[in-house]
């Protein structure tokens, strides 16, 4: 699947977004090490903080599958800014993450900016910390 399908499954999954009660609808979607691909969006609830983000989406699919390595994930918004992943997510993605995985940043148009989980969040603790 190259980098414009990818794109595409990222925006279909946008348009799955369960997203009433910020109305910012995201997508993501994951390419591994071994050419499989898994999306997800994000899923809020009425109970605010129990929503999730795209990216928890499309890792869990991912590792239901039995698959652990990100070697690329498209993430997609709407507007002008980026949709940079939050906090929590860039820390789950990491944890499946190597210094050739990418991360890009998408909105309706395409790809935007693509970063490494290292850049993304420097300094970090992983599994190979414990
Ligand atoms: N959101 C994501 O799905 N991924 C991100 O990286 C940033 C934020 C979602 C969470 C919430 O449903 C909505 O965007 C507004 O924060």
């Amino acid at each position: 699947m190259n980098q414009n399908s990818l794109f595409t499954l990222a925006c279909e999954a946008m348009q799955q977004s369960y997203s009433p009660y910020s109305n910012f609808p995201v997508g993501a979607a994951i390419r591994t090490n071994k050419g499989s691909v898994f999306s997800g969006c994000n899923v809020e609830n009425a109970a605010y903080p129990e929503g999730t983000c795209a990216e928890a989406g499309a890792i869990a699919a991912m590792v239901l599958a039995g698959e652990r390595n990100i070697k690329d994930i498209y993430v997609v918004g709407m507007g002008e800014q980026l949709v940079s992943p939050c906090g929590g997510c860039r820390q789950r993605i990491r944890e499946f993450s190597n210094s050739d995985t990418r991360v890009h940043i998408c909105g309706p148009e395409g790809v935007r900016k693509v970063l490494t989980i290292n850049e993304l969040l420097p300094l970090s603790f992983g599994p190979e910390h414990l």
